[in-house]
């Protein structure tokens, strides 16, 4: 029996005698009739339970990385439970200031940050920036030569651990973030930084990658670290975010408050006195979240191997395709059912690649028509969507106590056309 686990569905997740899939009181099925395939479903108390964990875990402040998922009632509610934003970008700055989040409670982060960008969190008076490059260094003088105020800011430093996870996801070791630890680079910008009148510097952030299961990576960062971060006498350290989640049947990932304890130990182990910060993204959206398609073709090749096609594809989950990532599909109308029939879920986007779920398992009879449904695709899947094939982009529905609101809608031919300058 390959019956799908119900701890990688959303926490307030039921199945009905008939096996009928239900997600904070709301119908799966009726859910994708009433709004269309794709969609994303996400559990609103879900992801209200993992902020106040991460808060509850991280005391002295952490932020939800916001480039997991964002629209304006993701910013509004990881502020609502106490947890600060951490915006990569103008664009992700933009959204949770649109939300309401108050400036301070935004950590303004990137390795490349334009001087608009820059220009745009000092004026709004962001909490923390996160430099990340001595170019930056220049262009926040300039900007305080210009008249604004200093910000408060960490330097971002690249500890040199090898996290083990996907090679693309790995930012410790050899990468474009922030200033090498065993070169002299960090020292020396946290010298500059110390000594800047531009800026107060507050501390030390890391972050050695993403989807990381083995909280030792972690701990071996913070050891690394903790010479420069006691050097400076920082206040604040940040390890960033990072921590893995389980996609597939068999995995198993480390909570939130377990990884808060190994760091929070590792730190105190080293000596280190500051606060410790954080900031999760996919720890806290990834499992809230259930995208569902509709199959509308069912391919028996000669060879034996069964492609179905859904309505989505690698412009709502590019996950499968960039880093070969793995998930379940499931039909919410059997959701218990057991598993038997091995196929491959294809999108429809014009492109071989375009695999959704390499090595599924599904019930033997599903058939064209059926809503299937890929659980755990909370983080990184519509914030990272795409147009490609020109595909409209799929709605977000937030459910909670039986009431389900629309968050962002599906895009329109309409919005496909709109930058299109008028022939
Ligand atoms: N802080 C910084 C500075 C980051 O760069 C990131 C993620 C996070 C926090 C949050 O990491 P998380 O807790 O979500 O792992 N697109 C990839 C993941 C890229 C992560 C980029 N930075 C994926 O789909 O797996």
């Amino acid at each position: 029996m390959t019956v799908l686990p119900g701890s990688l569905l959303p926490d307030n997740s039921a199945v009905s005698p008939e096996g009928r899939l239900t997600v904070a009181g709301c119908d799966l099925l009726a859910l994708a009739e009433e709004h269309g395939t794709p969609l994303f479903i996400y559990d609103e108390a879900h992801i209200r339970s993992r902020c106040r964990e991460a808060v509850a875990a991280f005391p002295d402040g952490v932020a939800y990385a916001a480039k997991a998922f964002l629209c304006q009632a993701m910013a509004k509610l990881a502020y609502e439970e106490g947890m600060q934003l951490d915006v990569a970008t103008g664009g992700e700055l933009a959204v949770a200031l649109a939300a309401g989040v108050p400036p301070d409670r935004l950590v303004l982060h990137g390795n490349n940050k334009s001087l608009a960008e820059l220009r745009s969190g000092l004026t709004h008076g962001v909490g923390r920036v996160v430099v990340d490059s001595f170019d930056e260094f220049t262009r926040i003088e300039a900007l305080v030569e210009e008249g604004l105020r200093p910000p408060k800011v960490l330097i971002r430093v690249m500890p040199g651990v090898e996290a083990h996870t996907h090679e693309y996801l790995q930012t410790g070791d050899d990468s474009k973030f922030g200033f090498g630890l065993a070169g002299g680079a960090a020292g020396a910008a946290l010298e500059r930084a110390a000594q800047s009148t531009a800026m107060q510097l507050m501390g030390v952030h890391a972050h050695i990658g993403s989807q990381v299961f083995i909280t030792d990576s972690f701990a071996k960062a913070v050891s690394l670290l903790a010479p420069v971060v006691q050097a400076v006498d920082a206040e604040e350290f940040s390890i960033g975010g990072g921590l893995g989640v389980a996609y597939v049947v068999g995995e198993e990932a480390p909570t939130i408050t377990e990884w808060a304890d190994e760091v929070k130990s590792a730190a105190a182990a080293a000596g280190i006195q500051s606060r410790i910060l954080a900031e999760p993204g996919r720890a806290v959206v990834a499992a809230a979240a259930i995208t569902v398609y509709r199959v509308g073709t069912v391919k028996r090749l000669d060879g034996g191997r069964v492609y179905v096609a859904v309505d989505g594809g690698m412009s709502d989950n590019p996950r499968p395709v960039l880093y070969g990532s793995g998930y379940e599909a499931f039909l919410p109308r059997s959701t218990t059912a057991d598993r038997s029939l091995s196929v491959r879920v294809v999108g429809k986007h014009c492109e071989s690649g375009d695999v959704l779920v390499r090595d599924a398992v599904v019930p033997e009879d599903l058939e064209v028509g059926d809503f299937l449904a890929t659980p755990v695709t909370g983080a990184y899947g519509h914030s990272m969507g795409s147009n490609y094939n020109m595909l409209t982009r799929p709605p977000v529905v937030f459910v909670r106590d039986g009431k389900a609101r629309l968050v962002v809608r599906r895009e329109t031919l309409d919005d496909l056309l709109a930058r299109d300058v008028p022939l």
